[in-house]
Parts: C-alpha cells; structure tokens; sequence
C-alpha cells in the first residue's frame, strides 16, 4: 500500500494497524511445554496468548528426558480445568519434535514465554533451531506478569518438595495435587512467607 499524502495518513496507519492485527489473530498458534506442573505464571501467558490468537494450542511434550513428577494425564487433568473457561484454548500432547507437531495441527506461530533475560538465550536457540527446521513458523515471545518473573515449574518442585509454601505461584488445583503427590512426610505450609520488614534509617 503506497504511503498516501496528509491528511490521508491518519486512515492509512490505522488501516494498517488493523491489517497487522488481523494477520497476527488469524490462525492457530501452539505453546509448547513440560507444564510440570502448570504454574501461574503459564496460566498467565496462556491468557494473554488466548487474547491475541484466534485459537490457541497448549502442547505437552509426552518424550521428555527428565523424570517428571506428573504424569502427562495428571498434567492435561490440571490443565483442562484450569483453562476451561477459555474457549479458543485447545489441550494436546506431542512426541518428537515439535514443528512437526505444529505443522500436523496447521499451526502458524509458537508461543514461547520470557520472563528475565536469562531465558532469552536458550529461548533465541531454540526459536532459532525451529526457524531452521520449519522456516514458516514464527516463535512469538511474550512476558507473563512481572509478578511471575521468577516462578518457573522446576523451582516450585523444588520448594514444594521441601515442605515450602506455594501458594501464590500456582493455581489452587496445582497446589492440592502438589500436597497428595508429595511423600506424606512432608507437608506443604500453607502460608507464603513472611517477608522480615526491613528497618527504617533514621534521619540525621
Ligand atoms: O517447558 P519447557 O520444558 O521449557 O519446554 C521445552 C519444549 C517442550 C518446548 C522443547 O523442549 C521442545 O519443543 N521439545 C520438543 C523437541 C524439539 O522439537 N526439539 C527441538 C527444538 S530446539
């Protein structure tokens, strides 16, 4: 579209505006992961990627190496309740490698999270290496609330794991399947803890 003379332009970049995010919500996009377990900070990004795409698809990765601590099943049971009220949200699960998983669902773009820029390297990888394997599909990053920017699947294993709290950083159906998963030696607490005030100088 040639960039038209004032007065014009004002019509010429809203109608541009409104043709870029119209291509951006059409089609399906697919968000891939371990969502072991889902945490708010997914649910988060799930959200916001449900308000920008016309369909949205949250992949579990069924071949992982690492020895989860929730079966896939549990995972898509906590999943499905916890995205119910979304209805352009869609749960599957995939093997192997993820593009082509994307492309057997017609998928267009991934969504992928960043929350400090400590993930932004390993995101840049992979987003790369995916470009390199399917060159039609775009990775599209977007950051979940700042509150979230430290709450990640593997820490709260970790601090669930040690009897801490995790309330606050997963979903209440997370945190009562995390409590009957957990050796009953260990009993999650069920508060956060309590930040220590720190003490006020005082003036000169
Ligand atoms: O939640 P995670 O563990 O950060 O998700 C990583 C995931 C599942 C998105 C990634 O490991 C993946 O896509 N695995 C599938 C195998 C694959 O396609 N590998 C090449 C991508 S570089």
């Amino acid at each position: 579209m040639p960039s038209p003379r004032l007065p014009h332009r004002i019509f010429y970049y809203a109608e541009l505006n409104r043709r870029l995010r119209g291509r951006l919500t059409k089609g399906i996009a697919v968000y891939p992961g371990s969502f072991d377990p889902p945490t708010n900070g997914h649910l988060d990004l799930i959200e916001r990627g449900s308000k920008i795409f016309e369909e949205l698809v949250v992949a579990i990765l069924r071949n992982s190496e690492k020895s989860p601590m929730f079966t896939v099943s549990e995972r898509l049971e906590m999943l499905r309740e916890l995205t119910a009220d979304l209805k352009n949200v869609r749960l599957d699960t995939f093997d192997g490698l993820m593009v082509e998983f994307a492309k057997s669902i017609d998928a267009k773009c991934v969504l992928r999270g960043i929350r400090a820029i400590s993930d932004y390297e390993y995101e840049l990888q992979m987003a790369l290496m995916n470009r390199k394997l399917e060159p039609t599909l775009e990775t599209v990053f977007m950051m979940p609330a700042d509150k979230y920017s430290y709450v990640s699947s593997r820490l709260v294993r970790e601090v669930a794991q040690a009897g801490g709290p995790v309330k606050g950083l997963v979903p209440d159906v997370v945190e009562q399947k995390l409590r009957e998963k957990l050796d009953p030696a260990y009993k999650l607490r069920d508060t956060q803890l309590v930040e220590v005030p720190r003490k006020r100088k005082r003036k000169a």
